[in-house]
């Protein structure tokens, strides 16, 4: 069979990764979370005080950040790794959410990001989320998703999902941040939030995570038999 890019694009706290990190795991592919990256390099940006408008700063700080995924046996996902050292809880934090579109938005960062996230995904057989994987990092991915959900819906998913992480968080706190973050993710001039002309939307309000992992599995299938002609003749 042959190994397709599913890009999974869209709005914060739509259900994007874990709905991604199922559907690797369901084909058997592997998963790369890149807002994870730009959370990463957020974390990195505060610890050595670097500065958003130096942009030598940026670039010498760029050059020196290698975030990679490591199995955590014990989950059985994939931690972020900050160069060599886990940040998998550092970079889940609410100060990091609130800077995270400031960094993200910076050129310099994405193209270092955009980079990797490329080199990961070479060999396919990858379930990416973010956004702008279908419309930037892989345009020629051969499933792009596009999904949104309800703001409060998606508030309501973030809080407990945080709460399950032990982090109690005001709910007027993370609706803010989400809409905060949408403005400037959709309205950035590096790489905006858009959907993919080839895309398909998939609407989460209504959707347990259960059957937003199947509707994607499914279609991932058809593309899949679509791209190996030989085995569907067989
Ligand atoms: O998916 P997330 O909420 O963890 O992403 C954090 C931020 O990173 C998000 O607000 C925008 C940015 N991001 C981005 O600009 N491009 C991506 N491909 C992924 C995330």
């Amino acid at each position: 069979m042959k190994k397709i890019v599913i890009a999974i694009d869209g709005y914060s706290a739509c259900g994007k990764s874990s709905t991604a990190r199922e559907v690797a795991s369901a084909l058997g592919y592997t998963y790369i979370d890149t807002g994870a990256m730009y959370r990463a390099v957020t974390l990195y940006f505060q610890q050595n005080h670097v500065s958003l408008s130096n942009e030598k700063d940026i670039a010498k700080a760029v050059a020196n950040i290698e975030v990679s995924f490591v199995l955590n046996a014990e989950k059985g996902s994939f931690d972020t790794y900050l160069n060599g050292l886990n940040v998998e809880k550092e970079i889940r934090q609410m100060y990091i959410s609130e800077s995270v579109s400031q960094v993200s938005r910076i050129r310099a960062v994405r193209d270092a990001m955009v980079a990797q996230q490329r080199r990961l995904g070479k060999k396919k057989g990858v379930v990416m989320d973010g956004r702008d994987i279908g419309t930037v990092v892989f345009p020629e991915a051969e499933l792009k998703i596009f999904m949104l959900a309800d703001m409060h819906v998606r508030a309501e998913r973030r809080q407990k999902e945080l709460l399950e992480k032990g982090q109690m968080v005001n709910f007027d706190e993370i609706m803010d941040n989400l809409e905060m973050r949408d403005t400037i993710d959709t309205t950035r001039q590096e790489s905006p939030l858009k959907q993919a002309k080839d895309a398909i939307v998939v609407n989460t309000t209504f959707l347990l995570l259960e059957e937003q992992i199947d509707e994607i599995v499914n279609l991932a299938l058809g593309r899949i038999l679509q791209e190996s002609p030989e085995s569907s003749r067989s």
